[in-house]
């Protein structure tokens, strides 16, 4: 269906029809640093990536036709084949700065909540993308999480944000999920943490600590563990994964470069990551994991 919205119209999206206007955006590297493929570089190639996109099961997109001169200006609307309905926008270069694709991004989420049954949206954005994550924002969106992520035709990985948007407020809110290792001896691994992964202190309790919250990564929150102290007898060994977007290799140094033992050296896994692990004197198997 049609949308409308104060200076646009929206328009279920028809490659054949649209892909001359929005080559344009699709064949433009400055507007394409972001997306998830390369500059396309023929009207042709822009047409099939738009109906790839729209052939995904339960894509919902428009092309954005400026109703004053009635030019093609952009895409937006709902990504198909995300578990979660995914919000996407792109737009002109040269109409950036006048809030088209936070209005058409509105519609669109008035549209899912509205009329396609949703009941919560997402987008995902790369942590650099500042223009996208402002729409996020002015769009009702906030952070829920991060991931690392990489595109096919870039070599590094990136830190991805998860916003979203419930149509209700939800219920519940985990906030994190911090394994509980059992250790025989709780300073001594804070240190070789400390050391290993650039783990920081969130909390201790007992001197010496017998319990102890640390954090991965410089920040007061995030992902983390609690080491709680037990006879070693009882510290049945656990194995946990970090996934890290950047710094991989430096853990890696850090890691040889610390007093941890069992280490097992960076390789490609068949489920497309590269990981290295090693181990806490109890056993315990640390995975540190980033994209292939
Ligand atoms: C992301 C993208 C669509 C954002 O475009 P944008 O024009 O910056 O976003 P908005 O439509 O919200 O416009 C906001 C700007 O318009 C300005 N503005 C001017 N008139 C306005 C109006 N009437 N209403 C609202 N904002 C207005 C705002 O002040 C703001 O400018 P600022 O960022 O300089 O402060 C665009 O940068 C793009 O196509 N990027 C590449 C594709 C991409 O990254 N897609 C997402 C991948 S996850």
């Amino acid at each position: 269906m049609n949308l409308e919205t104060a200076r646009l119209e929206l328009l279920p999206l028809d490659p054949g029809r649209h892909a001359e206007a929005l080559h344009a955006v699709y064949g433009n590297a400055a507007v394409m640093r972001w997306w998830t493929c390369p500059p396309t570089g023929s009207v042709e190639q822009t047409r099939r990536l738009l109906a790839d996109e729209l052939a995904r099961p339960g894509a919902t997109l428009w092309a954005l036709r400026r109703t004053e001169d009635d030019l093609v200006i952009g895409m937006a609307g709902l990504l198909g084949g995300v578990a979660i309905p995914g919000l996407t926008w792109i737009l002109a270069e040269q109409v950036w700065g006048h809030g088209f694709a936070t209005e058409a991004a509105t519609a669109v989420v008035d549209h899912a909540f509205q009329h396609a049954g949703y009941d919560r949206v997402e987008a995902w954005v790369e942590s650099s993308n500042t223009r996208s994550t402002a729409v996020c924002r002015k769009t009702g969106l906030i952070e829920r999480g991060r991931l690392p992520q990489r595109y096919e035709h870039r070599e590094k990985p990136h830190e991805t944000v998860v916003f979203g948007r419930a149509k209700k407020p939800d219920p519940i809110s985990v906030l994190h999920l911090d394994p509980v290792l059992p250790v025989a001896d709780v300073p001594a691994t804070v240190e070789l943490l400390r050391a290993a992964l650039k783990a920081r202190v969130s909390f201790t309790a007992g001197e010496p600590a017998d319990v102890a919250g640390l954090v991965f990564g410089p920040w007061s929150t995030g992902p983390g563990v609690r080491l709680v102290r037990r006879p070693a007898q009882e510290c049945a060994p656990l194995e946990f994964t970090l996934d890290v977007s950047a710094g991989f290799a430096d853990l890696h140094q850090a890691v040889v470069a610390s007093s941890v033992t069992g280490i097992e050296p960076p390789a490609d896994r068949p489920w497309g990551t590269r990981e290295f692990a090693f181990r806490l004197p109890e056993g315990h198997r640390i995975v540190v994991s980033t994209p292939g």
